[in-house]
């Protein structure tokens, strides 16, 4: 038996070596960490069980026969997170480049289909070279395989994508369908198709870095929901992120223990809103003093400014926000932000996670660059996520409700559960400025004429009162309140249920 053990020990030394120290120490000099050292600081200490350690590839072509590295270039299994359960993939560039083989791909359909039965978010740790060109349609297959499962597990359990190396080609499109796709500056990339193939087709120039590195994924392409300095940062951020959400469909997103109580009155929002309705402020700054001990992680920060969309905690529970941002663009609604948000909401929506909206809109950006981009589809995915979500949403108008973005940003009449309004906002069609121009227009030659009726129509639309008149607005809140009324609000709802009628699935706006 002493025998069989140290073969043992010997095999599993061997396999938890990867492609061998000269490779290793490769990995290292580009900034990057080994597979196995990225899943030992992704989960608790000790309690990553692996499977698969001796998966071998059965290729025999271009010499592979005599080429079977035990693990086939992924580790596989689960492990926890602050003690929830986690199932983890992470390629390994040092063995075969991380490349995608029939085994190889058979190991990360295996822990995705143990996630999905049991019930746990997969994160999966991208460093490949993508399919092993040794293996043909095999690799292919493999792919195709767990594209599948992607599919099949959305909504189903939370899924990760960490891009830490190179991910190109059809590759690209298992992190695509994945909840959240977070990338490390400098050491990873994403593409189609390579800039060696650019210059081909298109005699383009440009660099693996300008054409899928972090900052265009996460400022322009928007595939990207978060960038980080190095493993070592997006390792922990993704263990913080973890902790916002449930482990599946089938939970509740964990409550945890907080030390902010919900009573908390913030006098300084009082003062936030400033008296020029055309100045604008920090959204981040309401989001903020609302959240338990001021913790925010937010998604998607670096894309479309003019929402800002993320996680926070009321009560030790997790709520996602939604929220106009008057620092750019005055907040405006436009075709990425629209994008942004609808996919946040559906995905709160997948999880049961409330949803808290924070608005000061002025409308949607005009513009034949809007008008030619569809803005009226990637507007509609917006109202169609807010109208089919059910889980309980909370609304606050801080300002600006103007027009089409007032019904859009999780209005009463869509389906929100509780609307507030602070003192300040202003509800109607448009601002008075255009207003007056539109209905006076004979005075326009007139300033006098026009100030006055600038004046009245401020005085009778430019306030949240005639809304709450009509009900829409449940209630007009000084702003010093609003971590109360909010968390208040949300516990009232924790019961909601809102049945729908039966369909195969929707046809939301693509
Ligand atoms: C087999 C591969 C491989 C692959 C890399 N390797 N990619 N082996 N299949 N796809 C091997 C290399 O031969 C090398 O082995 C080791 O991994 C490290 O690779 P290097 O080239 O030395 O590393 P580096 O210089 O860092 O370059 C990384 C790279 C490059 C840019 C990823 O390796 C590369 O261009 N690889 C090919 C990428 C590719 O075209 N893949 C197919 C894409 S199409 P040795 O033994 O020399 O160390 C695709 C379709 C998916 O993936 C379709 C899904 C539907």
């Amino acid at each position: 038996m002493a025998d069989i053990l140290a073969e043992l020990e010997v095999r599993r030394k061997d396999a938890r070596l990867g492609g061998g120290e000269k490779r290793i120490a490769v990995q290292h000099a580009k900034g990057k960490l080994t597979a196995r050292e990225r899943i030992e600081l992704l989960l608790d200490e000790g309690s990553f069980e692996e499977y698969g350690m001796f998966v071998a590839h059965r290729a025999t072509e271009f010499g592979m026969a005599a080429n079977r590295p035990p693990g086939d270039g992924v580790v596989t299994g689960w492990g926890t997170v602050n003690g929830r359960l986690i199932y983890v993939y992470s390629q390994d560039f040092t063995v075969l480049g991380g490349s995608v083989s029939e085994t190889h791909g058979q190991k990360i359909c295996k822990i995705m289909d143990m996630a999905v039965q049991n019930g746990a978010p997969v994160v999966g740790i991208n460093d490949s070279g993508g399919a092993r060109i040794q293996e043909g349609v095999d690799a292919l297959a493999a792919y195709a395989e767990i594209f599948r499962r992607n599919i099949e597990a959305s909504g189903v359990v939370p899924q990760i994508s960490l891009i830490m190396g190179p991910c190109a080609g059809g590759a690209v499109y298992s992190p695509a369908m994945t909840d959240f796709i977070f990338m490390v500056k400098d050491s990873s990339y994403m593409f189609v198709t390579g800039p060696d193939v650019v210059k081909t087709v298109t005699n383009e120039v440009v660099t693996a870095e300008e054409l899928g590195g972090a900052s265009t994924h996460t400022r322009k392409s928007s595939v990207a929901d978060g960038a980080f300095e190095n493993d070592v940062e997006a390792l922990g951020e993704i263990r913080r992120l973890i902790d916002f959400l449930p482990l599946s469909n089938r939970e509740k997103p964990p409550v945890r223990p907080f030390f902010d109580s919900p009573d908390r009155i913030e006098a300084s929002l009082d003062t936030l809103i400033p008296d020029n309705p055309n100045q604008p402020y920090d959204m981040k700054e309401l989001i903020e003093k609302l959240a338990d001990e001021g913790d925010f992680f937010e998604i998607q920060e670096d894309f479309a400014k003019n929402i800002i969309t993320g996680f926070l905690r009321l009560e030790g529970q997790t709520v996602g926000v939604v929220a106009n941002q008057p620092m750019v663009l005055a907040g405006v609604l436009d075709i990425d932000s629209a994008r942004k948000a609808a996919r946040f909401v559906r995905f709160c929506d997948c999880f049961e996670i409330p949803i808290l909206t924070l608005v000061d809109v002025p409308g949607f950006l005009p513009g034949t660059t809007q008008e030619y981009g569809g803005v009226i589809k990637h507007g509609a995915k917006l109202l169609f996520a807010y109208g089919e979500a059910t889980v309980p949403l909370v609304t606050v108008i801080t300002r600006k409700a103007y027009g089409g973005a007032y019904d859009v940003m999780a209005s009463k009449h869509l389906g929100s559960d509780v609307n507030y309004a602070w003192p300040s906002a202003e509800i109607a069609v448009m601002g008075a400025k255009g207003a007056v121009e539109i209905l006076h227009r004979a005075d326009l030659g007139d300033a006098e004429k026009i100030a006055a009726h600038t004046a009245e129509y401020e005085a009778r639309f430019a306030n949240p009162f005639v809304a709450a008149e009509r009900g829409f607005i449940d209630e007009v809140i000084p702003p010093h309140s609003t971590r109360r009324r909010v968390c208040r609000a949300f516990a009232s709802l924790r019961k909601k249920s809102r049945p729908v009628p039966w369909k195969k699935h929707n046809n939301i706006p693509l």
